[in-house]
């Protein structure tokens, strides 16, 4: 019995290994699933002026989060050619350089008690991300 079931055990271990080697993230997917984390804590209470403290706190948390990101290099630049590498990561570091401007216009707008200003800046966050990830993510 245990002669039959050790090759099996052995056939799980590389399977098990092999499907966690694909599933695991890239560094730049660990800091946009914190960022997705916090987006979407704030979109509970962004338009509440009385939660401003806790706003606050996932806003830093995005900017930390997109600080990171910005170092980074997305996936599709492997996919690019040789001589658009350059020009490729230029463009995604200047895409997450605009959407960071937008994440301090979100602080001050709530730093402000702004809940108008904080919505639209809020709402222009995920148009970014839409772009961005149209642009420089697959599938
Ligand atoms: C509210 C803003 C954003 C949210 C909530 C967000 C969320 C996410 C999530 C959940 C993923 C998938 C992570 C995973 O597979 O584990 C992701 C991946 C990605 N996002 Fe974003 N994102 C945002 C903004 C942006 C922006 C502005 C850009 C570029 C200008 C961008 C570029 C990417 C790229 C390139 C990936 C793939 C990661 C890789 O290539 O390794 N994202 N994002």
């Amino acid at each position: 019995m245990l002669k039959k079931l050790t090759p099996l055990v052995a056939v799980a271990t590389v399977l098990s290994f092999g499907i966690s080697a694909f599933a695991e993230d890239t560094p730049m997917e660990k800091e946009m699933s914190a960022m997705n984390k916090a987006y979407k804590a704030l979109k509970k209470s962004i338009e509440d002026p009385a939660q401003k403290a806790e706003n606050l706190k996932f806003i830093a948390e995005i900017k930390k989060t997109n600080d990171a990101a910005s170092k980074m290099e997305p996936k599709t630049l492997a996919d690019q050619p040789a001589a658009a590498k350059a020009a490729y990561l230029e463009k995604f570091k200047a895409s997450m350089a605009d959407f960071g401007k937008h994440v301090e216009a979100l602080e001050a707008a709530v730093n402000a008690g702004n809940t108008a200003a904080a919505k639209a800046e809020f709402d222009k966050l995920n148009d970014l991300k839409k772009k961005g990830h149209e642009e420089f993510k697959k599938d």
